[in-house]
C-alpha cells in the first residue's frame, strides 16, 4: 500500500515549519529505504494556517506539526 504524505506548502505553514519538516520527512524516506512506498506531494493553503503547519497523511490531517510530532506520526507510515 502506497502512503501519501501531503506538505502544506502554503507560505504560513512554509515558514512556520514545513520547509524543516518536509526536509526531515525526505530524510526519513531514503534512511528507512521508503521512496517505493512513500509518495511525499505539496498541498495548497486551506485557510487553516492558525493550525499550520499542516501535514496529511493518507487524508487524515496533522496539525501544529513540529519534528517532535513528525517522529511519532512517521512510525506510522
Ligand atoms: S498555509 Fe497551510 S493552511 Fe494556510
Amino acid at each position: 500500500m502506497t502512503t501519501e504524505i501531503k506538505v502544506c506548502m502554503g507560505s504560513a505553514c512554509f515558514a512556520k515549519g514545513n520547509q524543516e519538516n518536509l526536509e526531515y520527512i525526505k530524510e526519513f524516506i531514503e534512511e528507512k529505504g521508503l521512496d517505493a512506498e512513500v509518495s511525499i506531494m505539496g498541498a495548497l493553503c486551506e485557510n487553516k494556517c492558525e493550525v499550520g503547519p499542516r501535514i496529511i497523511i493518507n487524508e487524515k490531517e496533522y496539525t501544529k506539526i513540529n519534528k517532535e510530532k513528525l517522529e511519532e506520526i512517521l512510525q506510522l507510515v
